[in-house]
């Protein structure tokens, strides 16, 4: 063990010790900083240009493939260019494994069929796309979506909630922060507390700051929550007939980093648990006219990433990158 680690560490540290640049894309690595807002330490640019030249490469020849009809969705270069994956898992996702709360488990509904496709955006249940920030709180992105949306089916008004609240007031309960956390143990915050404030009083800022909570200004209430096990089908059943749905899946690959639209499907994604790393919300699912499934899924990136910030992925190949994995909802 020891030894492999010594040769990797050195190997690495030969690597970015030099890094070579292709002079003939200064013109675009300046325009791409600019458009960016990038501004770098001299002594770590060359690292920033190297990495950003690597993922130019791969994304070039993933959109090659893609034209010749090897792949189902295409890249393009976005704000994460001069991250090499491993420094994008670390700031950009967030999701933590599984914390141990009981939860109730979804009854399959006894109706009959459910609708071939259901988009909720479209029935006022989603609020526009937010950015995350630098900090891991897409459990609370995920969690608060979920939540509005049952909030409006028992209401009918879509009132924002704070993530915030959530990322400084559920350490408690296992969280933390902007270093990662879980759905279930934030709706067990909120039932707990009796509350979530409205973003509008309690604004999202992308770090852990000091829990401010004030009941006033609360606008949801949560009495449980329930898990869908893990089956597509179920989940499909789920999305349907209740909204929107907190999931998690294994975001972890370049794939997903640079995704800019159609029809996602990483065969190297992993549906175990302990792979998941990043939690999104299921605001619903459909079928393209060649037959394809897919599972509409809104993230915490920002509207400049994939479809204004959305990703459709692959439904019904084998739980692709654990979708249906750990799946839920608050009752209300
Ligand atoms: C938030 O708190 C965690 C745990 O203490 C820490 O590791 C992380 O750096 C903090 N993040 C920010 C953005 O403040
Ligand atoms: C939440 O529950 C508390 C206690 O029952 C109640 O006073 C409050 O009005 C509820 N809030 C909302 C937004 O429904
Ligand atoms: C899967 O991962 C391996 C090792 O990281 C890589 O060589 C390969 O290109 C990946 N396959 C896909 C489809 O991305």
């Amino acid at each position: 063990m020891i030894p492999t680690l010594f040769l990797a560490t050195l190997c690495l540290g030969v690597v970015s010790a030099a890094p070579l640049h292709d002079s003939s894309l200064d013109a675009e690595w300046h325009e791409w900083k600019t458009r960016h807002g990038k501004t770098y330490m001299m002594n770590e640019e060359g690292q920033k240009r190297a990495v950003w030249e690597n993922n130019r490469k791969m994304i070039e020849l993933h959109n090659e493939d893609y034209a010749k009809g090897k792949h189902g969705f295409s890249l393009e270069m976005n704000a994460f260019g001069d991250l090499t994956n491993t420094e994008f898992k670390e700031v950009m996702t967030g999701f933590r494994g599984m914390s141990t709360t009981e939860m109730s488990l979804f009854q399959e509904p006894l109706l009959g069929d459910v609708p071939k496709s259901v988009d909720w955006r479209k029935h006022g249940y989603v609020t526009p796309v937010k950015h995350q920030g630098k900090c891991g709180a897409c459990w609370a992105f995920s969690a608060v979506g979920s939540l509005v949306g049952q909030m409006f089916r028992k209401t009918g008004k879509l009132v924002p909630l704070s993530e915030q609240n959530l990322v400084d007031c559920s350490w408690s309960y296992g969280n933390k922060g902007c270093d990662g956390g879980w759905m279930d143990a934030a709706f067990q915050y909120v039932k707990d507390n009796g509350g979530l404030d409205t973003s509008e009083s309690y604004p999202y800022e992308a770090r852990n700051t000091t829990c401010r909570y004030n009941p006033k200004y609360s606008a949801a209430n949560v009495t449980g929550f329930v898990r869908i096990p893990p089956s597509e089908h179920l989940l499909m059943k789920a999305v349907a007939t209740v909204g929107p749905i907190s999931v998690a899946i294994d975001s972890k690959h370049p794939s997903f980093q640079f995704y800019r639209g159609g029809m996602y499907y990483e065969a190297n994604c992993s549906n175990d648990l302990i792979f998941l790393d990043h939690a999104v919300l299921l605001v619903g699912y459909g079928e393209e006219s060649d037959g394809k499934k897919y599972w509409l899924v809104k993230n915490s990136w920002g509207e400049n990433w994939g479809v204004n910030g959305y990703i459709k992925m692959a439904r019904d190949q084998n739980n692709n990158c654990g979708i249906a994995t750990y799946a839920l909802y608050p009752t209300v």
